[in-house]
């Protein structure tokens, strides 16, 4: 995969189908749809709209989870042969190294594709470092796009209802870190807690 070079999104997506399941391929179409979409409702500008006939929210989008299908050792061993670095964390839970090892490789496909975007892709995992409207816009798309049937069309619509974007990224941890907790999975660990603080100092709460 890593001598193609790609010029434009259908292209992008043609890759991506080739290279995930056909379920994770309907998820990242609709985290770029959805991406769109709130960048557009939230009317945000302060971000590097389009990049060489890629659209933001859309490339990300389509981007985001290149790598999520990758076994954790695989992931690892990827991250490492290619120089990309991994916080304890990331080597610790290697599904969350898929954010960094699938920019990486859309930089593989698209090479010299912007930072900002590269960055949004890295953050998605945990939404660390990703407190720009491009990076918050995944994060949230990727937690109610369409195709997460987890979700009511009501509690989208309620999500939607909040005045920011960065509100709207609080409502959606919070109900996370919530949901873990009633599960018993886990309580919240260190890196939403952190993001937590992150997003209250923004919002001044
Ligand atoms: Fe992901
Ligand atoms: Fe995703």
């Amino acid at each position: 995969m890593s001598d193609q070079r790609i010029c434009t999104t259908e292209q992008l997506s043609d890759v991506l189908k080739k290279t995930v399941s056909e379920r994770r391929f309907i998820h990242s179409v609709g985290v770029a749809q959805t991406t769109c979409m709130l960048l557009d409702y939230y009317g945000c500008t302060d971000y590097e709209k389009t990049w060489n006939g890629f659209e933001a929210g859309y490339f990300c989008g389509l981007a985001h989870d290149l790598c999520r299908e990758m076994p954790g050792p695989v992931l690892i061993e990827y991250c490492r042969k290619n120089g990309v670095h991994l916080t304890k964390w990331e080597i610790e839970s290697p599904v969350l190294a898929h954010g960094k090892a699938s920019a990486f490789m859309a930089g593989q496909l698209v090479p010299g594709y912007p930072e900002s975007w590269k960055r949004a892709i890295e953050a998605h995992t945990t939404g660390l470092n990703g407190l720009d409207d491009l990076a918050q816009a995944l994060f949230v798309a990727d937690f109610i796009e369409p195709s997460r049937t987890f979700l009511t069309e009501e509690k989208r619509r309620e999500y939607l209802a909040n005045p920011s974007l960065t509100a709207c990224e609080y409502a959606i941890l919070c109900d996370m870190i919530a949901h873990w907790k009633e599960k018993g999975y886990h309580d919240a660990s260190e890196g939403s807690l952190l993001l937590k603080r992150e997003l209250e100092e923004k919002l001044g709460i």
